[in-house]
C-alpha cells in the first residue's frame, strides 16, 4: 500500500488565456488531496464518490506510467472543494500518479508524474492547457506557458509571502464547456479576442515583475485588471462578482475569479494572515463558503 499527494491550485493570472499560448501564473495551495493505492488482481476503485471518473483517471494514469497490473484505489481524502476551480481533479490525478509511483517503485520524476496527470485531465477537460496538473505537481508559484514542444514550467521567486482568500460561489463551472464557449466567441470575433489577449499579455508581464519585487499593491491592481478581461470574455458570474466586491470592501488588494469561471471560486489577495481571515469571514457572512491559504 502506498500514498501520494497532489496540491490544490489557484490561478493568479491567465485562466483561459493560457489556452491560447499566453503566460499564466499559478500558485499551489497548502491544501490538497491524498490518494492511497495498492497492487491488486484487477483495477478497482474502493471509494463511493465519483467512481466512474476515478476509474477512468486511474486507468489513464496507469497507461501513462506503463503499469500493466491491477491497481486498487483504496482511499481518497481531500481538503479541497470539488468543482470549485481549485484544481481538485488535477490534484487527485497527481496524488494517484505519485501513489502508483511509490507502490511500484517506478522511480518516475516530477515531469513524468505531471505528464501522467495530464492524461487524466484530458479525459475530463477536453483540451486542457496543462496548467492545473503542473501546479498540482510542483506547488509553489509557477510560471506556465503551453508550447508545442514542451510546456514552459518555471518556478517564480516571489519576494514576499502572501495570502489568498478563496470564496466559493456554490455553483459549479464546467471547464470543458467554458473553454469551448470562449473558443466560439473568439471564432466569432477574432479581432476583439486578439485585442483582449494583447491586453492580457501586457498585464501578465507586469505581474511577473511585481511578484518578483514583492510589490503586492501592484499585483492586486493587476488582478483587478485581469478580472476585467475575464468579465469581457463572459466567464464571470453574479455570485463571483459579489464575492469580489465583498473581498475588495474588506481590504483585499485585488480580486478575481480563478479557474474556468462560470461558478467555482474567486480569489482575493491579502498581505498577511489577519487580512486574509477578515476577507474570508466577510465572504462567509454573505453566505458563501470560504477559506484562505498561505502562498510560498
Ligand atoms: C482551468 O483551471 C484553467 C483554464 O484555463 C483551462 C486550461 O487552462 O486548461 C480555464
Amino acid at each position: 500500500m502506498a500514498k501520494g499527494k497532489g496540491f490544490g491550485k489557484t490561478i493568479l493570472f491567465g485562466e483561459h488565456f493560457v489556452v491560447y499560448g499566453k503566460t499564466g501564473i499559478v500558485a499551489g495551495l497548502d491544501k490538497g488531496i491524498w490518494a492511497e493505492v495498492e497492487k491488486s488482481t484487477e483495477d478497482e476503485v474502493a471509494t463511493n464518490e465519483y467512481k466512474k471518473e476515478r476509474m477512468e483517471s486511474l486507468q489513464a494514469i496507469k497507461k501513462a506510467l506503463g503499469v500493466n497490473v491491477g491497481v486498487r484505489l483504496k482511499n481518497v481524502s481531500s481538503e479541497l472543494p470539488a468543482g470549485a476551480g481549485v484544481g481538485s481533479s488535477a490534484a487527485l490525478a497527481v496524488a494517484i500518479a505519485r501513489a502508483i509511483n511509490n507502490e511500484f517503485e517506478l522511480g518516475k520524476n516530477e515531469k513524468e508524474i505531471c505528464n501522467a496527470a495530464y492524461e487524466s485531465e484530458r479525459i475530463f477537460h477536453g483540451t486542457p492547457s496543462g496548467i492545473d496538473n503542473t501546479a498540482a505537481t510542483y506547488g509553489g508559484v509557477i510560471v506556465f506557458r503551453k508550447r508545442e514542444r514542451g510546456n514552459l514550467i518555471k518556478r517564480l521567486k516571489v519576494k514576499k509571502t502572501f495570502y489568498i482568500a478563496i470564496g466559493i460561489s456554490g455553483k459549479q463551472g464546467i471547464t470543458k464547456e467554458l473553454v469551448a464557449m470562449v473558443r466560439t466567441k473568439r471564432e466569432e470575433n477574432e479581432r476583439w479576442f486578439a485585442n483582449v489577449l494583447k491586453k492580457y499579455a501586457k498585464l501578465s508581464k507586469e505581474a511577473l515583475g511585481a511578484l518578483q519585487k514583492g510589490n503586492l499593491v501592484k499585483v492586486g491592481k493587476l488582478m483587478d485588471e485581469n478580472q476585467v478581461l475575464l468579465r469581457e470574455i463572459g466567464v464571470s458570474t453574479k455570485e463571483l462578482e459579489e464575492i469580489i466586491d465583498i473581498a475588495k470592501k474588506s481590504g483585499a488588494l485585488g480580486a478575481k475569479l480563478t479557474g474556468a469561471g462560470g461558478g467555482g471560486c474567486a480569489i482575493a489577495l491579502a498581505e498577511n494572515e489577519e487580512k486574509a481571515k477578515k476577507i474570508s469571514e466577510a465572504v462567509k457572512k454573505a453566505g458563501y463558503g470560504s477559506f484562505y491559504s498561505k502562498i510560498v
